[in-house]
């Protein structure tokens, strides 16, 4: 079933408003974003182009609209950086233009990197670049679809992607952790200033998910050690984070705003 934005708030869900999502994100390279959009789909009775579901991906890659039509020649790729201001506005307004009914419902924020070091020797440039994507990068991009919404009176859903890293101690990961525990701060401010827009605003923190990132940092005999530690005994696979933010974008989750929802197996409850 394509999810759908709702919200239990002063501004009404609209009633078509399942008959346009509108996926705003980041993230190509990994699956995980991708695959939000497939889970939609394949739930789907209907194909998601009748349905009118329209992608729009924000990602550094420069081949992000060839990858964003690989799924459809009406889905959008904007390649851009995510820490400027200006973009962000761009990627809300040309989203918005783009589509024929001029709304956008969903933002994912998902564009996140990791650099790996002791704190002791961690460049400031590292420190810098992490927190300036992962941290100042979904505040810019929910600024400016909040905006929108708030401009235009329709109400939205934004999912922040955090990590268990947001909410323990990682080794060699202070900026990263950093990084995503501001997040989930950071959500829980904007759900409670937006909740009136009918703008809810939640995260998730999952384990290692299988993507490039998770590969990246976690491929190796520490990854192996550490999936000992999880009482799940192994990894996430990209539909596991999928399948929870399609869910946090639906109506079930319509009372759901300022929530981290941990996917962990288990992880962080020792
Ligand atoms: N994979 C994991 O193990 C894991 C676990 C917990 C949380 N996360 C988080 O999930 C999100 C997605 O991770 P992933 O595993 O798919 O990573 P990934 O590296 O596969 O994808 C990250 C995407 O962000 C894009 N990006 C990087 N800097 C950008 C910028 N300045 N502007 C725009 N786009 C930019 C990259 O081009 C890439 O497509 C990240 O925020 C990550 O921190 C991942």
């Amino acid at each position: 079933m394509i999810p759908r934005v709702c919200c239990a708030s002063r501004i009404k869900p609209q009633k078509t408003i399942d008959q346009v999502v509108f996926y705003l994100t980041n993230c190509v390279r990994g699956r995980m974003i991708v695959d939000i959009f497939a889970y939609s789909c394949k739930n789907s009775p209907k194909s998601h182009r009748l349905l009118g579901v329209r992608l729009v991906l924000a990602d550094t890659n420069p081949e992000v609209d060839t990858i964003a039509k690989k799924w459809g020649y009406w889905h959008l790729g904007i390649p851009g950086d995510v820490r400027s201001r200006d973009y962000a506005r761009d990627v809300i307004e040309t989203a918005v233009g783009y589509n024929f009914n001029e709304r956008v419902d969903i933002l994912v924020n998902s564009a996140g990197i990791v650099a790996l070091d002791n704190a002791e020797t961690l460049s400031e440039e590292d420190w810098d670049r992490t927190i300036d994507i992962n941290l100042k990068g979904s505040f810019l991009m929910a600024q400016a679809f909040a905006n929108h919404l708030i401009k235009t009176k329709r109400p939205g859903c934004i999912v922040n992607i955090a990590s268990q890293a947001g909410v323990i101690a990682l080794d060699r990961h202070a900026a990263y952790c950093a990084s995503k525990g501001g997040i989930i701060a950071m959500t829980k401010v904007l759900a409670l200033e937006w909740a009136k827009y009918g703008i809810r605003v939640n995260c998730i923190s999952p384990t290692v998910v299988l993507t490039e990132l998770g590969h990246k940092a976690w491929d190796g005999p520490v990854g192996e050690a550490f999936k000992k530690e999880i009482p799940a005994e192994r990894f996430a696979e990209p539909d596991e984070i999928a399948s929870i933010i399609a869910f946090l974008c639906s109506n079930a989750a319509s009372m759901i705003t300022g929530h981290n929802l941990v996917v962990d197996g288990g992880y962080t409850i020792k």
